[in-house]
């Protein structure tokens, strides 16, 4: 099987590893991947949101599945084209991208299905958000509806925060036409984490969960990022949370979502937080994204034993039924190296050696997000988030004492790391 994968991050190039590993696929593309991809597939440069670029790609190199990774091309219908020219792809259609696309969507949905997320109103006007914010107080949670890159959530601690931020996604429209609608929600506490399940438009296959960094600096403090680290399992998901999950919030949303019309193919990542309930932890949905995560992608990739590319192509045919997956009870945890100034402005071209003697650390996989190389062979780094450094250890301590040793041998001085990724877990 001629394989194409989308993309060009950390998230992609641990799928790559993964189909690239697969007996099936008997030649890998990846567009437009990065340094790190072009030792697993042949990178193509063409961009992941160029639609119709992709799908002539896709046509020309006779390509048999597509494996969409980022949410853009998904909410940009790019499933849909590659779907209509014949061409088998993974990944939901944009009208199903929506859960991810539009939280309004998404919150109604949840809300006619019975699916528990935090109490919420949508607004189009600037008076109707502050009426709404001042009806019920602070601490709450101001959203652009669409896609903003990850930066359009906004925690507001007082009235002028939550008035700010209104005003900056209506008035000055800071998210452009993603902000012209916003989801304000009531503020909930609790330790986060996320879970994923493959989905085939009917059934849902439980994959396993994850816990995500998003904060730039340790103790998860400053500003949100795409992600610093992860590591999975995260101790906060027993095995009857997770079970709890599939129950209330993936499988009505599953169901709900085919009896509208809108049936879901692909992988569902509900992004949770676990709050104190009155007879123990009960889950929250704070929200669906419609890909894998980035970084968790990588742990997850780690953990998988079965082939990937099967239950991809499964999920793509409407036959997960019955389908079995089988993963290393060991954790992985990827600790993300990130450009100096990330999140916000950094250099992008500065020199990074040791990435060979970092994965010459056993059980260890370094996956490339941000980078390239030049033309006299050097790796260079060429965006914020640049490498995803991945151990695979019996427990939290050792896979992280395996990553950060990696992570050592990086000879990179304009990067920088956390170095407490997995803390909660270890905090136990
Ligand atoms: P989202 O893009 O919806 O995942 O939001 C980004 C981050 O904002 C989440 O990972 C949470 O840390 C935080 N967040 C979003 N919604 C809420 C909420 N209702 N209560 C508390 N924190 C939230
Ligand atoms: N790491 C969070 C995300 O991929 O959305």
């Amino acid at each position: 099987m001629k394989v194409l994968v989308i993309g060009s991050g950390g998230r992609e190039h641990a799928l790559c590893w993964a189909i690239a590993a697969s007996p099936l696929c008997t030649k890998l593309y990846c567009a437009p991947g990065n340094a790190g991809i072009a030792k697993e597939a042949e990178c193509v440069p063409v961009e992941a949101d160029d639609v119709e670029g992709i799908v002539r790609l896709a046509r020309e190199r006779a390509v048999d599945f597509v494996v969409v990774g980022p949410e853009k091309p998904l909410v940009l219908g790019l499933v849909d084209r590659l779907e209509e020219a014949g061409i088998k792809a993974f990944g939901p259609s944009a009208a199903a991208a929506a859960l991810e696309g539009s939280k309004g969507f998404m919150k109604d949905l949840c809300a006619r299905h019975g699916v528990p997320t935090a109490a919420y109103g949508r607004f189009a006007d600037r008076d109707s958000a502050r009426a709404f914010v001042a009806a019920h107080g602070v601490p709450i949670v101001i959203k652009a509806d669409g896609l903003a890159a990850g930066k359009g959530v906004v925690i507001a601690h007082t009235l002028d925060e939550a008035h700010a931020a209104i005003d900056d996604a209506m008035v000055a429209r800071a998210f452009g036409d993603a902000g012209s609608e916003l989801v304000i929600e009531e503020f909930l506490t609790g330790e986060e984490a996320s879970f994923f399940a493959l989905v085939d438009g009917a059934h849902a296959l439980p994959l396993v969960s994850c816990q995500d960094h998003k904060a730039v600096g340790e103790g998860d403090t400053g500003p949100n990022t795409g992600g610093m680290g992860a590591y999975s399992p995260p101790p906060v998901m027993t095995p009857a949370l997770e079970a709890r999950v599939m129950r209330e919030i993936v499988e009505p949303v599953v169901r709900g979502m085919a009896a509208e019309g809108r049936p879901f193919k692909g992988v569902l990542f509900a992004g949770l937080m676990i709050v104190a309930g009155p007879s123990g932890p009960e889950p929250k949905l704070i929200e669906f994204n419609a890909r894998f995560g980035d970084p968790e992608c990588q742990v997850l990739m780690m953990r998988m034993m079965s082939d990937v590319l099967p239950a991809l192509v499964a999920a793509r045919d409407g036959q997960l039924a019955n389908f079995q997956l089988r993963w290393y009870d060991e954790t992985a945890l990827c600790v993300v190296m990130a450009s100096k100034g990330y999140p916000g402005t950094y250099a992008k071209g500065t020199e990074i050696q040791g990435v060979d003697d970092a994965a010459a650390v056993p059980d260890v996989t370094v996956f490339h997000a941000g980078t390239t190389r030049s033309a006299d062979g050097r790796l260079l780094a060429a965006g914020g988030r640049v490498l995803g450094v991945t151990a695979i250890a019996p427990t939290v301590r050792e896979a992280q004492t395996l990553a950060y040793e990696a992570v050592d041998r990086i000879v990179w001085p304009d990067g920088f790391c956390r170095r407490d990724i997995g803390w909660r877990a270890l905090a136990r």
